[in-house]
């Protein structure tokens, strides 16, 4: 898909040519003096008249009139050099993807040298490129009777780079698309309905993801379940004709089974709120309760790619929540797999005691470190917003590793605190050890707090994508519906992890 050259060559035929551009070029100097002087000085005109744009993420499209091979220049303006970062590229590229993809452009050329800065060299703008462009060019396929006009997408990128060898660009290229193509499996997963993802269908293709990428695969089925004393993650199951699966895949990529980071998912692949029922404006959209499901089977597609030398146990308890005669109820007591009895107070408060039974069993494959991921409550969009994972820990050298994979991801996250408070209000039952919804107040901070009952000093990091699993608008790296958020920080978090000393 990519071809990385050394020598740009200007009069190679292309349908468009990307262009990176920084302020303030008054003149076409340096490495683009050659292309200026193709037009005869026209595009430093263009500059001076105000009409090509060096601001942040500006795209101005220039018809090239037979000057140069390539149709079209995509000028990508970058703002002040100084203030460059890999986000804003990263940001910048999918912007002019999402572009030549209203186009309908099937190739493309990218003057890689002209999007280095001092900071960001060759290596790290290839891999901003690949990421982009499968981020930006993403699209959930959706079910509608299809239309005859054949369906085009960009195929082959030709890409210039003089500063870096040719063989590392594209393993740049690669990991970078790599990481965005995970992302989009994550989307899709997540835009899928639930009518047609089941726990049984996410546990198939979590074993075809294992197959791909030689993961040892697990799924316990109803009676596994049932036989491990998985009280809470059945309870949640009790009213749905579809059986629950407990999914577990395991990536060695150490010697020894030693320092095994376990990687939890929210599996719910529909959540009425059972008998604690949604609104009929609340239900809408809960087909993406398994996004925290996603983003762990996102980072596995990742992890299987770039084979980091770590080891890793992905667990996803799957199941929806539903209604029928023999649904739980509030007030049931359970008995999750670690003993602890749970009194219902909310059906709708089920992704805790799904996660809890989880969380337990990534300890029984051997999890030193655990790291959830849930779109658990609506009380973190109250508290954060739409565009902040909320994060809770017990452990803050393990929040560092995830925040600065975060960081490196683009992707927002904020500590929240975990109190004895409201360890307290979890722990207030009458006639069990934890009640799993204590009142709305602080529903986030209750709800981690939940689940750290279940960790037993494992270090741990919890995060709450209620509200960034989704978005209501498009933006510069996908469209509007699942974000696919946590795949790349959780992947590069397994990347970058380094045991904490004990
Ligand atoms: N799946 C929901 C949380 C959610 C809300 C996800 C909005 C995405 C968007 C979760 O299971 C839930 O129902 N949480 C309740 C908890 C409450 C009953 C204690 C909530 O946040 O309202
Ligand atoms: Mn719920
Ligand atoms: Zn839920």
């Amino acid at each position: 898909m990519y071809q990385v050259k050394k020598e740009l060559d200007l009069s190679a035929s292309n349908e468009g040519l990307v262009v990176g551009l920084f302020e303030k070029p008054e003149k076409f100097t340096g490495i683009l003096a050659g292309l200026d002087e193709k037009f005869e000085g026209q595009l430093t005109e263009l500059v001076k008249a105000g009409d090509l744009s060096a601001k942040l993420k500006s795209i101005t499209k220039v018809h090239s009139f037979g000057k140069i091979g390539a149709k079209r220049i995509y000028f990508v303006g970058l703002g002040k050099e100084k203030d460059s970062s890999f986000d804003k590229l990263r940001e910048a590229f999918g912007k002019v993807f999402k572009q030549l993809k209203v186009n309908k452009q099937e190739e493309a050329a990218v003057y890689l040298d002209t999007f280095v800065t001092e900071e960001l060299n060759s290596l790290d703008a290839a891999h901003a490129l690949g990421e982009a462009m499968a981020l930006a060019t993403y699209q959930f396929e959706g079910y509608k009777q299809k239309s005859n006009e054949p369906e085009k997408r960009l195929e082959n990128v030709t890409v210039y780079s003089g500063a870096a060898e040719e063989a590392d660009v594209q393993v740049s290229l690669t990991v970078g698309y790599a990481f965005g193509k995970a992302t989009n499996s994550a989307r899709t997963l997540v835009n899928t309905p639930g009518n047609l993802l089941t726990a049984a269908d996410l546990a198939n293709y979590a074993s075809e993801l294992a197959a791909k990428y030689d993961f040892e695969v697990e799924i316990l089925d109803k009676a596994e379940i049932e036989k491990l004393g998985m009280g809470a993650f059945l309870a949640v199951n009790k009213g749905s004709l579809e059986p629950p699966k407990m999914i577990v895949l395991r990536y060695q990529g150490k010697e020894d089974w030693t320092d095994v980071i376990g990687l939890v998912g929210k599996g719910i692949t529909f959540d009425t709120g059972g008998y604690s029922i949604k609104t009929k404006a609340g239900i809408v959209g809960m087909k993406t309760d398994m996004g925290g499901a996603a983003a762990v089977l996102g980072a596995m597609e990742i992890i299987g790619e770039i084979r980091p030398e770590q080891n890793v146990v992905a667990v996803i308890p799957s199941t929806d929540n539903m209604i029928s005669g023999g649904a739980f109820k509030p007030d049931d007591v359970i008995t999750s797999m670690n003993g602890k009895t749970i009194e219902v107070l909310n059906t709708d408060a089920e992704g805790r005691l799904v996660l809890a039974d989880a969380i337990t069993y990534a300890k029984h494959h051997g999890a030193n470190y655990l790291v959830d991921v849930a779109t658990l409550t609506g009380g973190v969009i109250t508290a954060l917003g739409l565009h902040t994972t909320g994060a809770m820990t017990n452990h803050d050298g393990l929040y560092e590793q995830v925040l600065e994979a975060s960081v490196e991801a683009g992707e927002q996250m904020w500590l929240l605190p975990l109190f004895e408070t409201e360890k307290e209000r979890v722990r207030n039952s009458k006639v069990a050890d934890l009640n799993n919804s204590p009142g709305s107040e602080g529903h986030a901070l209750v709800a981690g707090a939940f689940i750290g009952e279940f960790t037993e000093g494992t270090p741990w990091v919890h995060l709450d994508i209620a509200g960034t699993a989704t978005t209501a608008k498009d933006y510069d790296l996908g469209p509007a519906g699942a974000t696919g958020v946590m795949t790349r920080t959780l992947a590069l978090f397994v990347e970058r992890f380094e045991p904490i000393e004990k």
